[in-house]
């Protein structure tokens, strides 16, 4: 990308499950870095039980991105160490709207505390997918409701599954 040398950038979060919001900010990640990461955490900083376990949010990621220059991998522990083993030089975070800034703000504060070398960018997603968030697409397929037009086919089969199962 700049011709000097590859940039890595890390795309992180819970992905509980992967969104086609996730999905968008992933491939828009490819017009700024040479080599794209998305990783799944098993620690988030929000208290949450999350609905699916860590190895099935990461076979998930690899199920969408299937076929693309995108890595899918998993991360326990800090992200600023992981930032490092991984040789990322930034890490990129989906910006939906303003409700979104002060997490990320304060996330990227502490982190750059933690590691003053890592960058962070903010992408925004495609507008018509600025409203979607897993936790919504979880609620709404826990409930019953119709949440094909948020999700790739395989992660779509998995929420049957396990909220038809439940
Ligand atoms: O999709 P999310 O839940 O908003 O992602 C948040 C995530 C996973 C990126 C954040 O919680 C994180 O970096 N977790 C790893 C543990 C860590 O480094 N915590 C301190 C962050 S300031």
């Amino acid at each position: 990308m700049t011709g000097l040398r590859q940039v890595t950038a890390l795309y992180p979060g819970s992905f509980d499950p992967v969104t086609l919001g996730h999905e968008d900010v992933a491939r828009r990640t490819l017009r700024v870095a040479d080599r794209v990461v998305v990783a799944v955490a098993e620690s988030s900083t929000e208290t949450k039980t999350p609905a699916f376990s860590l190895a099935e949010r990461l076979e998930m990621l690899k199920e969408v991105f299937s076929g693309e220059r995108i890595e899918c991998v998993s991360f326990r522990g800090l992200l600023v160490d992981y930032a490092r083993e991984c040789g990322a030089d930034v890490v990129v975070r989906g910006l939906r709207a303003v409700s979104d800034f002060e997490y990320e703000f304060q996330m990227a504060q502490m982190n750059r505390e933690l590691n003053p070398d890592l960058e962070f960018i903010f992408l925004t997603p495609d507008a018509e997918l600025s409203f979607l968030s897993a936790s919504l697409v979880r609620q709404v397929a826990q409930l019953g409701g119709d949440v094909s037009s948020f999700v790739s086919s395989p992660v779509l089969e998995r929420l049957k599954r396990r909220f038809q199962a439940a």
